[in-house]
């Protein structure tokens, strides 16, 4: 029987964090056996915001023994970079003629994207004035633009997920809405041509619920743009004085207080990387007022470095090693291309491009 088809990405922006290995990695690799995994890099995605030429390839590099080094194994999944795979460029042409630029303006990720390539600030809530929104960015009052790759960055990650055929998605919760798009697009497509070609692929949920990595500044989770970030490759001295700046509150003042939210999220922190016994005598101590923030922070660097100290060892011996990385993504674009080519022929043919 032909395993599942999973697939996911990430796009070649910064580091990996704390967030991205237990939300996303470590499931990555648990699945590894019973899917036809296919995990990339999408650097093209990355070029929607303009990264400087001179850092793209370092950082598509980065990621990839990042992602090797936290345990996807090339000898199971589908390993690749995005651009690699240039059918992906090509399909992503021909999906664009059945997406409408309406529905592009309207996505959460394209106005927020859009918002911050203008210099204008976010929309309070209930405020309503998209109208102003399109006008500045269609109109030129400013030198500023949104790109038009920005736009229909969710054309190119539908085709990401249609062109491997995947069933099943990985993301967190602020992508599901492209992968809405990209069910919808998949039955347009369908039907526009009579076709039962494109399935519609789903978020897989690994567990029970999705684990919600939160950051070190008190509220909300981690995440790159947020500037709180525990990253795998931070070394110890970096890691110990990011987590002893953490966000914390003046200690329970009674017995029994309700935990505020930036402890709480020191104790989601524990919880995820320190054993059940150490967590139970934090809680206890915080239950009693007899806790000291700084004693559970020093706790806490030392259990986050036990889990991130052998993955950044890695990282950095994956990196010394260009002909191991080199055969890696090799391997991978030979995979990825040869569901991709197929995929392709299928949808220029149903398109009715042919050859004389
Ligand atoms: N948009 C995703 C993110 O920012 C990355 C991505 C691109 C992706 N193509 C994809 C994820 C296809 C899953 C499937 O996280």
């Amino acid at each position: 029987m032909s395993k599942e088809i999973v697939l996911s990405g990430i796009r070649s922006t910064g580091n990996l964090h704390l967030g991205n290995y237990y939300g996303a990695l470590r499931n990555f690799v648990r699945m590894q056996d019973d899917y036809d995994c296919n995990f990339f890099i999408a650097d093209l995605h990355a070029l929607t915001t303009n990264p400087d030429p001179k850092q793209l390839h370092a950082s598509v590099k980065q990621i990839l023994a990042e992602y090797l080094a936290a345990g996807l194994d090339p000898e199971k999944a589908t390993i690749f970079i995005q651009s690699d795979v240039p059918e992906i460029a090509e399909m992503y042409l021909l999906l664009n003629m059945h997406v409408g630029i309406g529905e592009l303006m309207r996505t959460t990720s394209f106005k927020d994207k859009a918002r911050k390539a203008l210099g204008i600030g976010p929309a309070a809530a209930g405020e309503d004035d998209e109208d102003a929104f399109e006008k500045q960015i269609i109109g030129a009052e400013t030198n500023k633009r949104v790109n038009a790759g920005l736009l229909t960055y969710p054309t190119l990650m539908a085709v990401d997920i249609l062109i491997q055929r995947a069933q099943w998605v990985p993301v967190g919760k602020d992508q599901e809405q492209h992968l809405e798009l990209t069910r919808r697009f998949a039955r347009r497509f369908n039907s526009f041509y009579g076709v039962e070609y494109f399935a519609e692929p789903q978020n897989f949920v690994f567990g029970t619920a999705p684990v919600k990595v939160p950051g070190l500044d008190g509220s909300g989770k981690m995440g790159k743009s947020e500037g709180n970030c525990i990253y795998l490759v931070d070394d110890p001295k970096v890691l110990r004085k990011k987590v002893m700046r953490a966000v914390t509150d003046q200690g329970p003042q009674e017995p029994n207080s309700p935990v505020t939210e930036p402890i709480a999220n020191l104790f989601t922190l524990l919880e995820l990387t320190s054993t059940p016994e150490v967590v139970k005598h934090f809680r206890d101590a915080y239950a009693d007022c007899s806790i000291r923030y700084g004693d559970l922070k020093k706790q806490l660097a030392e259990d986050i470095l036990a889990v991130t100290t052998p993955i950044r060892e890695r990282i950095n011996d994956i990196l010394a090693d260009e002909d191991y990385l080199r055969s890696v993504v090799r391997r991978g674009a030979e995979k990825a291309r040869e569901r991709a080519s197929k995929t392709l022929a299928d949808v220029r043919r149903i398109m009715g491009i042919r050859g004389f």
